[in-house]
Parts: structure tokens; sequence; C-alpha cells
């Protein structure tokens, strides 16, 4: 198959959270699968990692373009990053107004203004790339609301040629609580009629909802677990779109992330201090669990154990529980260790709470691919409480690492950490702790339980060679997609035995002339 995944961060070119990690391993793993697959995200100058000229060569690619947003016509163009080490294909799309800023969304806690413009003419490059495709692409890939117009594009528009007719689109969410909501008059930004500016399509409560956009217009839809697959079809975790998902229901498949074996694998990161597998983790952990309390300032003992937390700092992932329960938490002997950015009222709590016990706290207000590894690689336990939870990678990551996680049972935490129990224990299937209540008794019991545990040694290496015996990569996950791929190519090339009902909303007008500005 031929595909396009279009994501707005990628790894190693820009990255605020796990969309980037899966954007690049799943494309990898695709093509690993032996499909020809594009990864297309904006380029952004200002945060691209230094001297990447060894990485990837970066090199114009195609035709310069123009697409239309709102009256104007505005221009981009594309360029290749072939990675050195691996045999995907990246474009970049660059437009420097758009793109060349200090960071990807926002500034100074704020969103840039012109947000929807923006991903509007990321969308719109994505559709254009595949019309310079020398062989129409089979599937375009969006992931998330930046590329949630996408689906419509494919629809709407680039099907209409006849040449396209046979390109289908997927949808994946990864977050449902981010949704691209405009306010209405950035509509006609997109180029579509305001027909489509209904409550059964692109409008929302009076606003541009790009997410709903492309969940209505996909045609399969996607996210990345089971269970958030069905958490979001109710009020409670929907955000608003659980019907519009629960009408879809059928072309909806939750498929749980994979890992980059790559990229986060102990007895290969060159990050930490020592290399380790599970047969040597009794020598390596240790010299990594003593470099984190060098390098966080901590008291370096081997007999404490370390509790880590890497996280963008946001009221989804649990620190409201952390600062209901740290008193409790100062009262155990344990260190903590943080490393994350976001509000800043978890940044000052945090930090103060370090200053007033720095033999027992240390946090790490940045964004740092070194710290993040050595926390991975030197906690004995990673703590992940997060309210909801789409997936999360970090839980996964620990477990690869040795280190056991405590989650609160949701989204992908419920799907990848199996609580200890007696019967977990004897099944062999036990590989961290989770809590059903999202409470600060319930978390603090957790923890309690788990350092409990932790002092039966023989039990705790039970939990980490579970964990760490587990395949975690992307080898299952990867097939699921394909699958998925081929149910939405069934949709739009109907053969006989599985054609069935479009669900979405007819169109109302005869086909349209493409929007074609070369
Ligand atoms: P989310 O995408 O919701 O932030 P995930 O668990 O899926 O959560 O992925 C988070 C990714 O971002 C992980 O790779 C994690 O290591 C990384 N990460 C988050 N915050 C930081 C930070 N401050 N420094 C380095 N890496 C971070
Ligand atoms: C989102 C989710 C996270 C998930 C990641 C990658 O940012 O919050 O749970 O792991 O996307 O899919």
């Amino acid at each position: 198959m031929n595909i396009i995944l279009a994501s707005s961060e990628a790894v190693p070119f820009a990255k605020t959270g796990g969309l980037a990690d899966v954007a690049t391993s799943l494309s990898e793993a695709l093509a690993n699968l032996g499909h020809d697959v594009t990864l297309v995200l904006p380029h952004y100058p200002q945060v691209m990692p230094q001297g990447h000229n060894g990485r990837f060569k970066i090199q114009p690619y195609g035709h310069p373009f123009a697409v239309k947003i709102g009256k104007r016509l505005q221009t981009g163009r594309f360029l290749s990053a072939k990675m050195v080490e691996t045999s995907l294909s990246v474009v970049l799309i660059d437009q420097p107004d758009y793109y060349d800023r200090p960071q990807l969304y926002l500034q100074d806690g704020t969103d840039y203004e012109d947000n929807c413009e923006r991903f509007v003419f990321f969308s719109r490059a994505v559709v254009e790339l595949a019309r310079q495709f020398t062989t129409p692409p089979d599937i375009i890939h969006a992931n998330d609301w930046q590329t949630g117009l996408v689906p419509v594009l494919v629809s709407e528009e680039l099907r209409k040629d006849p040449r396209f007719a046979g390109v289908a689109s997927v949808q994946t969410i990864h977050n449902i609580n981010y949704q691209g909501r405009f306010w209405h008059w950035d509509m006609p930004l997109t180029g579509l009629d305001w027909k489509y500016f209904n409550w059964k399509q692109m409008e929302f409560y009076g606003e541009l909802n790009l997410l709903k956009s492309g969940i209505t217009f996909a045609d399969m839809i996607t996210t990345v677990s089971p269970t958030y697959a069905r958490e979001i079809q109710t009020p409670e975790y929907g955000c608003g779109l659980e019907t519009v998902l629960r009408n879809r229901r059928e072309s909806l498949a939750g498929i749980l992330n994979g890992v980059s074996h790559a990229d986060w694998n102990p007895a290969t990161d060159w990050l930490i201090e020592s290399n380790y597998s599970l047969k040597s983790i009794d020598e390596g952990k240790p010299i990594c669990k003593a470099d984190l309390q060098e390098t966080m300032k901590l008291p370096v003992r081997d007999d404490v154990p370390i509790l880590g937390m890497i996280s963008r700092m946001t009221d989804q992932k649990g620190f409201d529980l952390i600062i209901e329960t740290s008193e409790l938490l100062m009262k155990m002997d344990i260190q903590l260790v943080f490393l994350g950015t976001g509000d800043r009222r978890y940044e000052t709590f945090l930090d103060d709470l370090a200053d007033r016990y720095p033999d027992k706290v240390a946090t790490y207000i940045g964004f740092s691919e070194e710290v993040a590894h050595k926390i991975e690689a030197g906690s004995d336990i990673f703590l992940m409480p997060s309210r909801f939870e789409p997936c999360g990678l970090n839980q996964m990551y620990s477990m690869i690492y040795g280190t056991v996680p405590i989650v609160h049972r949701v989204g992908g935490l419920a799907d990848s950490v199996v609580n200890v129990t007696t019967s977990t224990l004897s099944a062999g299937t036990a590989n961290g702790f989770s809590f059903d209540h999202y409470t600060g008794s319930a978390f603090i019991f957790t923890v309690q339980e788990a350092l409990r545990v932790f002092e039966d040694k023989q039990t705790w290496q039970k939990i980490v060679q579970n964990g760490m015996s587990t395949d975690w990569t992307w080898k299952r996950s990867a097939n699921q997609y394909v699958d998925v791929y081929q149910r939405a190519l069934e949709k739009i090339r109907p053969t006989p035995a599985s054609s069935e009902v479009s669900e979405n909303p007819p169109s109302t007008t005869p086909p349209t002339t493409p929007v074609d500005v070369r």
C-alpha cells in the first residue's frame, strides 16, 4: 500500500508529546511491513534538533505549490528529509510565516492566534502532496485535530478527480480533549462551502471543530487503545463528541500504540549511564540509579526507592493527586523525580516541594530527552496517575526499562498494565500497580502497596521480569492498522461482497471541481 501519514509533529524533527513518537515509529513499522510510507509534517526550522543534517538530509522535493486559504493563494514548498538510518520518506511542509516560530502551537502559554489557518494550510498541503505523487496514494492517514480537515478534503475534493477516486482516509484520535475548535468566521479559511457548517458535519456548538470534521468524513477512525475507544463514546470521556463517535462506532477501532525499539531499549540506549538487559539488570540498573540521583542532586542511596514521573504538566496527568497527597508522600522514605513542563501551577508547586525537601524531591522543569531516558532507567517506580490517558507511552517505556508503573486504570493504561494480585502473580502477568478510583486515597494506598512489595525482592523481580519480557514493539499493532486501511479501502472501492452503505451524510450537490491551483 502507498500511505501518506500526516502529523503535526514527529521525532526527531519536532515533539511536544507522544504523538511525535507514534507518528514516526508507526510509519517505520508500516514501512518495515513492506508498505510505501511518506510521513509528512510542517517544517519548524527553529525547533529542529541542532546539527540535524547529520541525521537527515533536507532537499527540495516536488513542485512548489499554492493553495487557497480563504480568498488568498498561499504558497509553500515541499522538502524531503530522508533519514539516514531508516528507509522512511519524510516530507516537510515549508512555509516560514506559519511554522518558523519558537514553539509548535503556542507561546507564553497562549495558542498562536492563527492556529486554524496554520493547520488548514498544512491539511491542504498534505492533499496537494498526494496530487503530486506519480502513483496516487491508497491511504491518507490524518492524526489529531491539526489534520482533521484532511478527511474532508479527501472526500469532498480529492476523490472528485477520477485519478484520485480510490484514495481512502483514516483519522486517528490521539487525544479527544484537543479538538481544534475555532470561531465560525474561520470556516471560510477552509475554502469549503458553508453548507458543511452544520451540526452533523463541521460545526460544534456554533464553532468550527476540526477533529469532529475529521471524524465525520474519514472512511475509518482509530484511537490509540481499545479501552479509550469505548471510553470516548461516553459523556465522561467523549468531551462532547461521544454521540458523533457512537454514530460511527462501526468504523472506529482502538489500537494500542507500540514502542520504537531503536529509541527505547536499555540494552542500546546511549543516553543512560550503563546499558542493561533483563539478564544484566542487577548490574546495570543500580549504576543508572546512582547516575540519576547525581544528575538530579539527590543523595546517592541504593536502598531508597525512586519514584519517577515524566509528563506534560496538564490537568490530564494526575498532578492534582500528587498535590493532594504530597505531605503523605513526604513522610515516606522515598525519592521523587519529576520531569515536565506546562501548567505554571504544577511547575511552581513541584519546584517549591523540591526546595522544601531537597533530599526527597528533585524537579527538572523543561523538556529534556536525556533526562527522560535517565529517569526511565534510574527509577524503581514510575508514576502515571492520569485522570484519563488515551494510550500513554511512558508506562510501556518504564516496563521495558524494568521500572514498575503505578497507574490509574483508564484508557491505554488499563490495556497495558496488569495490576499485581496473587492471581496475576501466579499467572505471570503482573507488571505494575493500578487503581480504579481517581482519588488521593486510592493513589496513596497504591503507592504504599507498591512500596511494600518493593521490599520483597523476589516478587519485585518477577514483576520487573514480566514487564521487560513483554513485546511492546509495533509488530502486532502495525498489522491492525493495515487491517483498518483495508477496511477503509473496501468502503470506497466496493466489491460486491464488501460494499456497505456509507455513513457520511450524502453530498447534496454534484461533484465540485477540485481546487487545483498549481
Ligand atoms: P502525551 O502524549 O499525552 O504527552 P505519552 O505518554 O503518550 O503522553 O507521551 C509523552 C512523550 O513525551 C513521552 O515520550 C515522554 O517521554 C515525552 N515527554 C513528556 N514530557 C517530557 C519532557 N518534559 N521532557 C522530555 N520528554 C518528555
Ligand atoms: C496523546 C495521548 C497519549 C498517547 C499519545 C500518542 O498525546 O495523550 O495518551 O499515548 O497521544 O498516541
